[in-house]
């Protein structure tokens, strides 16, 4: 079959390895792309938000299913796009429809979603430019530190953590005046949380599910988590505290309720489902859904997943994934990510990538790379993950450090304690 994965990140050039090894895949397409999808794929230059275009090349290729990597197009409701036009409406989409993926497009929704079904999370009120003075008393409800969330998507800079109740009032106030445009114009105040974070993924049509490999990402740009927050500068698969008990609680108290809830309200939803999830004394509790794979969770996860990933898709088309395998890799595995000097603040795009060509024993994902002139250059932030499997996680830390000194580009940094907190 004739495949089209939409995105451009690491996320998807890991999904793409991994689509890429189906046997069932005669041909995988990616739009846009990245410098290393092409190399187990065809790039294709159209925006993964660009519906029609996206849908012209699947009518004119004949194009047997599209699978999408990022939120973007999601929230924009390509699921439904696709559905709704003659020409696609049998061709399936791997994700969740606009309503779906309204989990990650509003923290409200979400929070009223996990209350409605008991799902166990963090106690919570919105509110708007209406409702100013009722937050400012509901904070003084609270104990420190505040965290405030902007209700709609903000590229994962919408959270704020706040030390002091001072700051945590100014900061509400500054976010409904439109510190983050329209995205804020709602602004969830919730409880804070204390615990280790975990990211659990599902993959669902709608009806049943299977659980993938869950890993733990580390988000902040300083070795032991200081400093500003990004995408993501690596992440570790399995996760000790991750035990077949505790799994067995995030399955019964959220995954099996969120997939219910779901149908129940009749909400499309076929494609990844991402827990956000923190331990909290040994009880698993939901910090945030999000519509797809994590990045760059989806760099170990892909590693870990032994069975055919289409295969799984196709269940999840057909509405009978119950019928299918999932098989995972007992091996640890690990990524670390090469990101650009400066970034997640300003950065410099455009420098040479060398040392690829000498890679063993790790996967190299790229992540912000492009084509230039015939050479591979920077053209993001996070540039390179370097994912490797191990015995454990020690080894396979070891083999993914060995592997990212030997790529070299201008002002590379990536953080050396990935995983140590475990
Ligand atoms: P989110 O975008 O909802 O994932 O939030 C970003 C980050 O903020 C999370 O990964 C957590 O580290 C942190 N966070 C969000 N909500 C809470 C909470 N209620 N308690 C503690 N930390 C939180
Ligand atoms: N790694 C977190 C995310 O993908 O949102």
């Amino acid at each position: 079959m004739k495949v089209l994965l939409l995105g451009s990140g690491g996320r998807e050039h890991a999904l793409a390895w991994k689509i890429a090894q189906s046997a069932k895949v005669e041909k995988l397409f990616i739009a846009p792309g990245n410098a290393g999808t092409q190399n187990v794929g065809e790039n294709v230059d159209i925006k993964a938000d660009d519906f029609e275009a996206l849908k012209n090349f699947v009518v004119e290729n004949g194009v047997d299913m599209v699978i999408v990597g990022p939120e973007d197009p999601l929230v924009k409701g390509v699921y439904d796009d696709f559905k709704n036009d003659e020409r696609t409406k049998n061709v399936p989409v791997i994700g969740p429809s606009k309503s779906g993926a309204v989990l990650e497009g509003s923290k409200d929704f979400a929070k009223q979603f996990m209350k409605r079904h008991n799902i166990p999370t963090a106690k919570y009120e919105t509110f708007d430019g209406t409702t100013v003075e009722e937050g400012l008393k509901f904070l003084e409800t609270l104990k420190a530190p505040y965290v405030l969330k902007a209700d709609g998507l903000c590229a994962g800079k919408g959270v704020l953590i706040l030390p002091t109740l001072e700051e945590a009032k100014k900061e509400f106030k500054e976010m409904l005046g439109g510190m983050f445009g329209n995205a804020s114009a709602r602004v969830v105040i919730e409880e804070f949380l204390s615990g280790i974070e975990c990211s659990v993924f599902a993959l669902t049509d709608g009806k049943n599910y299977k659980i993938l490999p869950e890993a733990k990402d580390y988000k902040r740009i300083g070795e032991h988590d200081t400093g500003l927050n990004t995408g993501g500068m690596g992440s570790v698969s399995p996760v000790p505290f991750a035990t077949k008990e505790w799994m067995q609680k995030v399955e019964d108290r959220i995954i099996r309720p969120t997939v219910e809830g779901l149908a129940e309200e009749n909400i499309e939803y076929k494609g990844f489902i991402f827990f956000g999830l923190i331990n909290v004394e040994g009880e698993p509790m939901v910090i945030e859904y999000n519509c797809r794979m994590g990045d760059p969770e989806t760099e170990t996860v892909m590693l870990r997943l032994k069975s055919d990933i289409v295969d799984l898709f196709e269940g999840v088309a057909e509405g009978n994934l119950d019928k299918r395998d999932i098989e995972f890799d007992e091996r640890a595995a690990v990524c670390v990510m090469l990101v650009s000097g400066g970034y997640p603040q300003a950065y410099a795009k455009g420098y040479e990538i060398t040392g690829l060509d000498k890679i063993e024993d790790s996967v190299v994902f790229h992540a912000g790379t492009k084509m230039q002139n015939g050479k591979v250059v920077t053209n993001g932030g996070r540039v390179i993950a370097v994912s490797s499997y191990g015995k454990d996680k020690s080894e396979a830390l070891q083999n993914s450090f060995t592997q990212a000194q030997k790529i070299e580009f201008t002002d590379k940094y990536f953080r050396r304690d990935i995983g140590q907190d475990l």
